[in-house]
């Protein structure tokens, strides 16, 4: 697969797609006010809490979660299976994933195949498929992330988790079937050790890897997904043939939130780390200069864009594309993002102003499955689940 081109692709397949289902196209609108605290048509709802308990064996801490969540994971994990036997209706793809892909991909380092074979046996759902769900992550995450600092140094750190593109448009409500599928599957997790909180994140039932989270009082860290010619396809192949060097994403940046004890220590590791896909890390400390946008390749890190507000530079923001390229032209949602910035103002940045620019379409848009936002050094975490009625772009 030809990472770039093939997601421009499935871009413009969908835009048709899109475009025969809705006709008249307010893709952008003004920057949105006083949506905070969230309400209307926007806000789908909470989103639930669950302590998961580091002291309990791999196998064991994600039973309570799981048995309420066991049914909502079965529906989204079935949807997949039909994609995929979609296009290879035999079923055979899907008996090499049940019978072969365990020991095809081997041993997971660290915690991750305990937690993972614990979520099988308490779900009932073969154990290829959890890894399954669980690798799928590193290859459909579109999401906006944003860090800024008040004129006091104050950080604030948001991002709207964007999934499910390329995998099925429900034509009765104009919405993605995986993204809604994914928001009863949505989850806020305090992880413990010694009964105190070690990190928070927000994530779906049934991963074990994380892609939005905080330490509170230290940092706080976001994945976006990174579409690259030399893509995570070729580093999931180097796994299976036995190159096991490198660390998945969803893990490593598990591994930062569970076990970095400082911004610079968590900075150094994803700058370092080889990693089985490209990706940009978002990480933002707890002071004033303390954000960056870290462009990694799968070897090595391309770029490490900080925050220096002596320099006017107060904000930084990530979607989906290389900061010294355009992105793709009917996916802007960087320059809305940034407009919506400058038109907020420094003085003016903080929970509610940067949940109002979240909210702004494109930046929301139907992938969007929620909201997160974050104040390290307040400890403040909140999450909220989104919707995007119609008229509203696809992605
Ligand atoms: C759209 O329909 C699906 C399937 O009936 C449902 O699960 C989902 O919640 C609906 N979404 C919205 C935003 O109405
Ligand atoms: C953990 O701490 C909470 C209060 O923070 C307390 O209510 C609870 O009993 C403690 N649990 C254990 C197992 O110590
Ligand atoms: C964090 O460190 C502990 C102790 O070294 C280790 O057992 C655990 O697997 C690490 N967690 C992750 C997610 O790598
Ligand atoms: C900020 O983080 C550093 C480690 O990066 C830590 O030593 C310091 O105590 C933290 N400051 C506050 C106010 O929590
Ligand atoms: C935001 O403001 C900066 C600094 O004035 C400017 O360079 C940039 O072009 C503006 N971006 C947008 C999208 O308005």
């Amino acid at each position: 697969m030809q990472g770039r081109s093939s997601l421009t692709f499935v871009f413009l397949t969908v835009a048709v797609t899109w475009a025969v289902a809705q006709h008249a196209p307010p893709w952008t609108e003004d920057c949105r006010k006083s949506t905070y605290p969230p309400s209307g048509p926007t806000y789908r709802g909470p989103v639930p809490w669950y302590t998961i308990n580091l002291d309990l064996p791999p196998y064991k801490r994600w039973h309570d979660l799981l048995t309420d969540k066991a049914s909502s994971l079965k529906i989204i994990v079935n949807s997949l299976k039909d994609v995929v036997n979609a296009f290879v209706p035999s079923g055979k793809i899907m008996q090499i994933v049940d019978q072969k892909l365990p020991g095809l991909l081997g041993n997971f380092p660290g915690p991750y195949e305990e937690e993972m074979k614990g979520i099988a046996d308490v779900t009932g759902i073969p154990l290829g498929e959890i890894i399954s769900f669980n690798i799928f992550y590193e290859f459909f995450t579109i999401c906006t992330s944003i860090i800024a600092e008040d004129k006091k140094g104050h950080l604030i750190h948001g991002r709207n988790m964007d999934f499910g593109i390329f995998l099925g448009w429900n034509i009765n409500n104009n919405t993605w079937v995986v993204t809604e599928a994914l928001k009863p599957l949505t989850v806020n997790l305090d992880f413990r050790r010694n009964n105190k909180t070690v990190f928070k994140a927000s994530s779906f039932a049934g991963y074990v890897g994380m892609l939005t989270g905080f330490k509170p009082g230290l940092f706080s860290l976001t994945l976006n997904e990174r579409f690259s010619t030399n893509g995570g396809y070729m580093g999931v192949i180097e796994w299976i043939l036995g190159k096991k060097d490198a660390m998945w994403i969803g893990f490593i940046t598990r591994a930062v939130l569970e076990n970095s004890t400082s911004y610079e220590e968590a900075r150094n590791i994803l700058i370092k780390t080889k990693i089985l896909a490209p990706a940009y890390f978002i990480l933002g400390g707890n002071k004033t200069g303390e954000g960056c946008v870290i462009t990694r390749d799968r070897k090595k890190c391309l770029d490490v864009h900080e925050l220096d507000p002596e320099q006017g530079r107060w904000y930084v923001v990530e979607t989906n594309y290389d900061r010294w390229k355009n992105p793709f032209f009917l996916d802007d949602r960087r320059t809305a993002a940034k407009m919506c910035l400058n038109h907020t103002t420094q003085d003016k940045i903080s929970i509610p102003t940067i949940y109002d620019i979240l909210s702004t379409k494109p930046v929301l848009n139907k992938l969007t499955v929620f909201t997160t936002l974050m104040d390290v050094a307040k400890g403040q975490f909140e999450t909220y689940l989104r919707d995007c009625p119609d008229p509203c772009i696809g992605w």
